[in-house]
């Protein structure tokens, strides 16, 4: 059977399957209940430095759906995408209560699986303080979340409206931090490559890239922002790709291990992570709509997967896909061989193509659609939208 073990800096996960810092991981008591689901580990919800103690509280209700019940067949099937809003920001713990409970999440969990404490500080003093509390507690790991896709908007100088500090926040905890340490870093700038190469410059054991963006959305009858009037983070299986590309830029040019996981809502979305580079993947969103014993579940289809395929360790399949990934200007262009066809058995002339056309080369006919090729720029966007599959591809 395949050996889904990894180790990164002497600290052992018996999977590469964490939960992220969320909901899921609020206390110990949850933390256990992660691992016991199946995880290899769990970053516990942040702590916020006190400067930041607004984040503490939340409004209610926090969390916001869309495009989620809707979807034909639920609950029994879920749709592959949708939009999780929130507005949690960290723990509503203080430094001691937090600091005890990632002691009382450890002594629960003992070696079954990695607990890791998340930090996130809005000036330097509040960072060191938090590292040398953390130094005496029984983490395994501890995480630097620079990520917090809110912090500007709450009045606070931290997260992703402080892109400009994390550099030198990094730099503060690495100095004083005794335990292995990640970098959780933002999507909301123009250069995560930087980010990831500071952390890696800083010592960091690795570098999370799974932080999400934040949104908000109109009720156009209230002319209000729905839920809590504010902004809030703004996540979902949509932001897959986003994260895979984020992961795959990282994964070529920084040596130190990937946690990944933006928008993973099932096993094979792990396993892209992996392909793209990451070392770990995390989930949150997936917890918390699939429930604690989502981790396993995913270990054991990664597990046969992987026996089918032959693979024998996480090694195996990381970073594999890096080779087939081209740059946009290597990108081959023109009409490389491509025609497409109607396929008159399954056709029934319904038009959906015909409006999807912008080059007006399909007309609706007694037969069904009949594609112009002098018309046709080989686009596809015909083969995608046909409700019956009805058009071919042809290479030649
Ligand atoms: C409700 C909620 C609360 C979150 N709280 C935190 C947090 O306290 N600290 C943190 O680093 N990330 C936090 N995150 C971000 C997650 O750790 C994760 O990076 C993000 O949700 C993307 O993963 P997903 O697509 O699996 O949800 C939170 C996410 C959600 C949905």
């Amino acid at each position: 059977m395949a050996d889904l073990n990894v180790e990164i800096s002497g600290i052992k996960f018996k999977n590469p399957i964490i939960v992220g810092s969320a909901t899921p991981t609020w206390d110990s008591k949850r933390i256990k209940r992660c691992i016991e689901g199946g995880a290899g580990g769990a970053i516990a919800k942040s702590l916020f430095g006190d400067s930041a103690a607004i984040g503490r509280k939340y409004p209610r209700p926090r969390f916001k759906l869309f495009n989620y019940r809707e979807y034909p067949g639920y609950p029994e099937d879920l749709p592959d995408s949708f939009t999780l809003r929130s507005l949690e920001e960290c723990s509503s713990f203080g430094y001691e209560e937090y600091m005890k409970d990632i002691n009382k999440a450890k002594e629960l969990v003992k070696d079954d699986g990695v607990v890791v404490a998340s930090l996130s500080g809005s000036t330097s003093e509040e960072w060191q303080t938090m590292c040398q509390m953390v130094n005496e507690t029984k983490a395994d790991w501890v995480e630097l979340n620079n990520s917090c896709p809110f912090a500007a908007d709450m009045g606070v100088k931290m997260g992703a409206g402080a892109v400009d500090l994390t550099k030198e926040f990094v730099h503060t905890c690495s100095q004083v931090l005794k335990k292995p340490f990640s970098v959780k870093i933002t999507p909301q700038t123009s250069d995560s490559m930087s980010l990831a190469k500071m952390a890696e410059e800083e010592g960091a054991s690795a570098v999370n890239l799974s932080a999400r963006l934040s949104g908000i959305m109109i009720d156009i009858e209230t002319e209000s922002p729905i839920g809590w009037q504010s902004i809030g983070g703004y996540g979902g299986p949509y932001l897959l790709g986003y994260g895979l590309k984020t992961v795959f830029q990282v994964a070529k040019e920084v040596n130190i291990p990937i946690i990944a996981g933006l928008g993973v809502w099932k096993w094979q979305d792990a396993v892209s992570y992996f392909m793209a580079g990451a070392s770990i993947v995390q989930t949150v969103t997936a917890v918390m709509l699939q429930g604690f014993n989502t981790t396993g579940r995913w270990v054991k289809s990664i597990e046969a997967w992987m026996d089918a395929k032959g693979y024998k360790s996480i090694n195996d399949i990381k970073g594999i896909a890096l080779e087939n990934i081209k740059k946009t200007s290597e990108v081959e262009r023109g009409y490389p061989g491509v025609q497409f066809s109607v396929n008159r058995d399954i056709c029934t002339g319904c038009g959906v193509c015909k409006k999807s056309c912008m080059y007006e080369a399909i007309n609706i006919t007694k037969v069904g659609a009949v594609i112009r090729d002098d018309l046709c720029d080989r686009c596809g966007m015909c083969y995608e939208v046909c409700p019956e599959r009805a058009i071919n591809i042809n290479k030649f």
